[in-house]
């Protein structure tokens, strides 16, 4: 009997719905293609939801979810709704109650795709970030105190405890075991690089780069170990991004450096993310926004979309579906999609999904 995943897909707010179409497009041609079966279950969480209802998600939301294998979402934020509403009471409260405690973050520049960066291509920009995903100054412990004086006080603190550094190092150094650039025959080893600022943050990482080197150690000692300052790693993305293999770093900087490594793969129309719970209900997505301005025009690219279902299928264990996804999207951007920039391709959204499903 074939397989059947339960997927909730939340397409959410501006052109999240058009990504995502062209995003279970793919999907199911690839479930046809490799003899699995996806059982697909809409929610409607987002703006337009709030605007009607005034409820952000509902209390039953976080409980259906877990019912499910995985969460494919489109995109959160909404014009007419304060910033931090949406991207707080779903983005980052799905993350922190479904214990979704790894970002990871691909730095891939596919072929035929342009990089601001001057000098570079596909076989130097390749390497990987595991962003920790639930802790850090993202938990927003602290507050503000004699707010609208001039004796205004406010305190936003980075907290980590040992449990959460160490369950994300030892995904990092897992993932770089598996997937280094030795593993994949493209280097001489699998080096896994802690990103911090021991400099200055000399609490927090001072943690983090004693539990990076006592795990490493321990327990994956065919992994090289380095350690980068967070300032000089966003130099050397510019400068010499072939340098990374497997990058993992906190909360905030991890937010701040894939911003930065996205637009060297290419930017929004490309760059892909999974929000992952390995042990429990993981949920992957585009990392560009809602892009109100081009919704419901079908000029979005959808690829980010498309690639966030291929990392999807991944950690679901169909690795030969998602390996053959992520390759049709690599013929596309090489052959047939002029730019990634929306109303810039040549091709309309589904037609970019077509392509995609055609292939498979
Ligand atoms: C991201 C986004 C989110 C974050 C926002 C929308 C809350 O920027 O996924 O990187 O800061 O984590
Ligand atoms: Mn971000």
């Amino acid at each position: 009997m074939s397989k059947t995943y339960k997927i909730a897909v939340l397409p959410g707010d501006g052109t999240g719905g058009e990504v995502v179409a062209e995003g279970t497009k793919v999907l199911d041609a690839a479930a046809k293609k490799f003899g699995f079966k996806l059982d697909l279950t809409d929610f409607d969480f987002g703006g337009d939801r709030y605007l009607k209802t005034g409820e952000v998600l509902p209390d039953s939301a976080v409980g259906d979810l877990k019912q499910f294998d995985a969460i494919y979402l489109g995109a959160i934020g909404h014009p007419d709704v304060k910033p931090g509403i949406l991207e707080k009471g779903i983005l980052l409260r799905l993350r922190f109650e479904l214990d979704q405690y790894i970002n990871l973050r691909p730095v891939k520049l596919y072929p035929g795709v342009d990089t601001p960066l001057k000098d570079k291509g596909p076989e130097h920009i390749d390497y990987v970030v595991v962003r920790e995903n639930t802790g850090g100054i993202y938990t927003g412990t602290g507050g503000i105190s004699m707010k609208g004086t001039d004796q205004e006080v406010a305190v936003q603190s980075m907290v980590y405890n040992r449990f959460q550094v160490e369950r994300c190092l030892r995904y990092a150094f897992d993932y770089t075991e598996r997937h280094g650039k030795k593993a994949q025959g493209k280097g001489k080893a699998n080096t896994l690089g802690l990103v911090g600022k021991t400099n200055v943050l000399t609490h927090v990482f001072d943690l983090w780069e004693r539990a990076f080197h006592e795990v490493g150690k321990a327990d994956y000692p065919d992994v090289e170990r380095e350690y980068y300052h967070v300032d000089a790693t966003c130099m050397w993305m510019v400068k010499s991004p072939e340098w990374f293999d497997v990058l993992v770093t906190s909360n905030m900087f991890g937010d701040i450096i894939t911003d930065l490594g996205a637009i060297t793969q290419g930017g929004m129309g490309i760059a892909a993310g999974g929000n992952i719970n390995p042990e429990g209900v993981s949920m992957f997505e585009p990392i560009g926004g809602s892009a109100p301005k081009y919704t419901g025009m079908g000029i979005i690219n959808p690829l980010a979309s498309i690639v966030a279902g291929a990392m999807m299928l991944d950690t679901l264990g169909e690795y030969k579906a998602a390996e053959t996804i992520e390759n049709a999207v690599m013929k596309i951007t090489d052959t047939k999609i002029k730019s990634l920039a929306a109303g810039k391709m040549g091709y309309s959204t589904s037609e970019v999904g077509d392509m995609v499903a055609d292939i498979l």
